[in-house]
């Protein structure tokens, strides 16, 4: 008989109760507790892994195999993965519903033709991927499509199948029949999650998992999903923008501080090996309030737009709205220019713009996000040849940032002519093409500027 067993778990953070309670001891979220029932047929999960335990062993006896690695095809996703899919990785892919999450996982299924993939579906039908497919205008003989959520079935099709890479979309959609809530509750998500985690380390197959994403931008599901798993990826963006950005947010055999951009395109996700070259604007020669930034995301430079509009205020209350940057940040960077460099934007409507929906928390772009207020305010265009790097402190002095010599090589490699940086970022001996101004305070940069 198997056992049955009620417990009520907080669908926030994943935390077990033996009675409901209101509000999360763990996490402290209000009525989150809901009722589940598990099915422990103890007889039939042991012999699914039967294996003798296996015994300690001394870290140098254990043979080094080296770095095999299965190439994606896909620069970007590549560069996020360190170098390409790990065997025996579980992978899980995040991202907010239509970002794109589905298309790059069949766009992944359909151009490793040299290998098996099977691509499982809890959400679309066979005619839906179909569909897919010939929009993207891939074909792979392969490429094995299966319309399941039921983990049990999905393991029986695995086995008869043998693919290479599996990849299952979405999390969400998996049932086992241990327990008996409904699909997408955290005891589902954790089940089959650990469960395909034990099935990819012991045959070596790598599964790519799609994951949902909740309002507030964690993946949905329990947090212990991330523990799971050996690589969390996330895809963010715009829907409005064609661009999206793909992040690693943990990764067990690479780093964590790469990410690949994205074009969506009407054939699929395209990769972008030059951002910095799609971001600029090639129309904007002579135009008042842009200026661009130097800046860096995880470890990769690209150069960005900033667009500013200063205008008078037609009501009392002057408007600051931004978007893509924190609009404390440019109260607070208006509070320095009025304070410490006398430019009276009180009575002032201050919009500012990150061209190409893409959201900046880099503090060097501070000095680019002042140079085109000012530009906008005096109705003075700044060269575009020009870029800048440094962050703004209280008292108006521009301070250093990191990674610089990165910065200055991208800005350098894009054509620029000149870089106005911190007057203490950078030592002596860096040798570029690109000449290198170093400024102090934000007068001295605006005087440079505007003269
Ligand atoms: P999808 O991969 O279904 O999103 P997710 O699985 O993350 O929910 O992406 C859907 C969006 O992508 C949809 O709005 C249409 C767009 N799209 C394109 O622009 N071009 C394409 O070739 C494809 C397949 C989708
Ligand atoms: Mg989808």
């Amino acid at each position: 008989m198997p056992k049955t067993k009620t417990v009520y778990i907080c669908q926030n953070c994943g935390a077990e109760a033996a009675k409901w309670i209101g509000r999360c001891q763990s996490c402290g979220m209000w009525n989150t507790y809901v009722e589940e029932i598990i099915h422990r047929n103890s007889k039939l999960s042991s012999l699914e892994f039967s294996e003798s335990s296996p015994n300690p062993v001394s870290i140098s006896e254990i043979a080094s195999t080296g770095e095999k690695r299965i190439n994606t095809k896909n620069t970007e996703l590549n560069r996020i993965l360190g170098g390409g899919l790990v065997p025996g990785s579980l992978v899980l892919l995040g991202g907010e519903p239509g970002i794109g999450k589905s298309t790059i996982a069949l766009q992944l299924a359909l151009t490793l033709n040299e290998l098996k993939v099977l691509y499982i579906s809890g959400e679309e039908s066979y005619q839906q991927i179909k569909l897919r497919a010939d929009r993207l205008k891939l074909k792979n003989d392969n490429c094995f499509v299966l319309s399941e959520i039921l983990i049990e079935n999905i393991f029986v099709h695995i086995r008869n199948i043998s693919p290479d890479i599996i990849i299952i979309d979405s999390v969400q959609t998996l049932q086992t029949e241990e327990i008996e809530s409904s699909p997408g509750s955290v005891s589902q998500v954790r089940e089959c999650t650990s469960r395909l985690l034990k099935f990819s380390k012991k045959t070596s197959i790598p599964i790519i998992l799609i994951g949902h994403i909740t309002k507030d931008g964690s993946l949905a599901g329990p947090k212990i999903l991330e523990h799971i798993v050996d690589t969390v990826l996330l895809f963010e963006g715009d829907h409005n923008y064609i661009y999206r950005i793909l992040r690693v947010i943990k990764n067990r055999f690479g780093p964590t501080s790469e990410l690949g951009i994205f074009e969506m395109q009407n054939t699929g996700l395209k990769e972008i090996n030059n951002p910095s070259h799609i971001l600029i604007s090639a129309n904007t020669e002579n135009m008042s309030g842009v200026s661009i930034a130097a800046t860096i995301d995880g470890i990769r430079p690209f150069l960005i737009e900033v667009q500013a509009l200063v205008s008078s205020a037609v009501y009392g209350m002057p408007q600051r709205s931004t978007t893509g940057f924190d609009i404390r940040r440019l109260n607070m960077l208006l509070a320095v220019l009025e304070k410490k460099a006398g430019f009276r934007l009180a009575t002032k409507d201050v919009f500012l713009n990150i061209a190409g929906g893409i959201k900046v928390n880099d503090p060097a772009i501070d000095l680019s996000v002042i140079c085109a207020i000012l530009s906008s305010s005096f109705d003075k265009p700044i060269n575009k040849k020009i870029c800048f790097a440094g962050e703004v402190g209280l008292s108006g002095e521009i301070r250093p940032v990191n990674r610089i010599e990165q910065r200055i090589r991208e800005a350098d490699k894009q054509g620029f002519q000149k870089i106005l940086i911190s007057n203490t970022n950078l030592g002596p001996g860096f040798k570029s093409k690109i000449e290198i101004i170093r400024v102090k305070k934000v007068e001295s940069a605006l005087k440079y500027l505007f003269k």
